[in-house]
C-alpha cells in the first residue's frame, strides 16, 4: 500500500487525527480484529502511539499534540504496513498484553489472548480453596510463556514449568522470562506434551494447546496466517493435542490436581468424542467459552490413566 502521505499533511495533524484516519483506513480495507483488540480505533491507537514511543495509557490531553512530520510519516508507514502485511498488532509492534503483564511477542508464537487471564487473576477461584498452597504449575504449550508468567506472579511462591515441544516458542518464553525476571521460579523445558516430564507431578495444570481441525484454519481471516501452524492445528478435527493430555495428565497429577484446558469451540466435538469425561465447562465474566476443568479423579476414573502407581 502506498500512501501519498504528503496529501494527507493538510488534513491531519493531532494524535487524535492519525488514530481516526488509521481506523477509517482499517475498517475500509475489512481487516479483522482478535488479536489483542477487537475494533479499529483500539488497533490505530496502538500502533499510531508505538511508533510515536508513547505508552498504551496516555492521558486523553495528550491526544490533541501535533506531530512532526518525521512522525507524521513514521506513523502512517507503520498503519500501512498493518493494512497491507494484515499482520496483527502485537507481530509490528512485539509487544502484547496479557493480565496487565507486557510480554515480547513475534511470529515464532502466537499473539496471547486466552480467556485464562482472568481465571489466573482470580487465583483460579472457586475452584481452589482460600489461602490453598500451591507448589507447582505446568503451562503446557506455553508458547510466549504468558499464561505460566502470569501465575507466577499470582502465585509468587509456586514453582512453574514452561513447556513447549518449539524450539522457536521457547526462545521467546525464555526472553519473557527473563524480563520478568522470574528465572528463579520457572523452568522452562522442551518437551512433546509430557515427554520429558518424568516423575513431574503438578498441582495444577494449565494449557491452552492447539485445537483447530487443520480444514478450519485455512479458512481463518488472513491475519491467522501469520501465527506458527504448530500453535493453531490438532489434526483433522482438531482434538489429537485434547485427546493426548486427556490421556495423560492424571499420571502428571497431584491427587487433588486440577488440569485447566482451553478447547474454544472444539467444545462441542470434544463432548461428543468423550461423551462419559464429566468435563466442568468454566464461565468468565470478560467473556471467553470453551474452558474445561477436571480434577485427578475425574481424569483417572475416566479411564485414561496409564497406570496406578
Ligand atoms: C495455542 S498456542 C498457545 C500459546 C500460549 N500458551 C498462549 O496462550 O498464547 C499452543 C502452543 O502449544 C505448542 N505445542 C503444539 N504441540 C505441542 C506438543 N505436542 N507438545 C508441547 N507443546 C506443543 C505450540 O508450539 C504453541 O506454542
Amino acid at each position: 500500500m502506498i500512501i501519498p502521505y504528503e496529501d494527507l499533511l493538510p488534513h491531519l495533524h493531532t494524535i487524535r487525527d492519525f488514530v481516526r484516519w488509521g481506523a477509517s483506513r482499517m475498517n475500509q480495507a475489512g481487516l479483522h480484529f482478535g488479536h489483542g483488540t477487537d475494533n479499529a480505533f483500539d488497533e490505530a491507537a496502538t500502533l499510531v502511539l508505538h511508533a510515536l514511543c508513547l505508552p498504551p495509557d496516555i492521558h486523553a490531553e495528550y491526544c490533541q499534540s501535533y506531530l512532526t512530520l518525521i512522525e507524521k510519516k513514521d506513523v502512517i508507514e507503520l498503519l500501512a504496513r498493518r493494512i497491507t502485511e494484515r499482520k496483527p498488532a502485537a507481530y509490528l509492534t512485539h509487544r502484547a498484553w496479557f493480565m496487565g503483564l507486557p510480554f515480547y511477542v513475534d511470529e515464532r508464537v502466537l499473539v496471547p489472548r486466552s480467556p485464562l487471564s482472568e481465571l489466573i487473576e482470580r487465583h483460579f477461584a472457586p475452584w481452589l480453596p482460600d489461602n490453598c498452597k500451591i507448589a507447582n504449575i505446568l503451562d503446557l504449550g506455553t508458547g510466549s510463556g504468558c499464561i505460566g508468567i502470569a501465575c507466577a506472579y499470582a502465585f509468587p511462591d509456586t514453582h512453574i514449568d514452561l513447556v513447549d515441544v518449539s524450539t522457536e516458542a521457547l526462545e521467546v518464553a525464555k526472553r519473557n522470562v527473563i524480563d520478568h525476571n522470574l528465572e528463579d521460579q520457572i523452568t522452562v523445558i522442551q518437551s512433546d506434551l509430557f515427554a520429558e516430564l518424568k516423575n513431574r507431578r503438578y498441582d495444577i495444570i494449565i494449557s491452552n494447546p492447539p485445537y483447530l481441525g487443520v480444514e478450519n484454519v485455512d479458512t481463518l481471516p488472513r491475519e491467522y496466517h501469520h501465527e506458527p501452524r504448530l500453535g493453531l492445528t490438532a489434526g483433522e478435527a482438531g482434538l489429537d493435542i485434547v485427546s493426548e493430555i486427556l490421556r495423560q495428565a492424571s499420571d502428571y497429577l497431584q491427587r487433588d490436581g486440577l488440569l485447566i484446558v482451553e478447547v474454544g469451540n472444539t467444545q462441542y466435538a470434544l463432548c461428543e468424542a468423550y461423551p462419559n469425561i464429566p468435563f466442568t465447562w468454566l464461565e468468565f465474566e470478560r467473556g471467553g467459552e470453551g474452558i474445561f476443568l477436571l480434577n485427578h479423579m475425574q481424569l483417572r476414573d475416566a479411564g485414561y490413566r496409564k497406570n496406578d502407581s
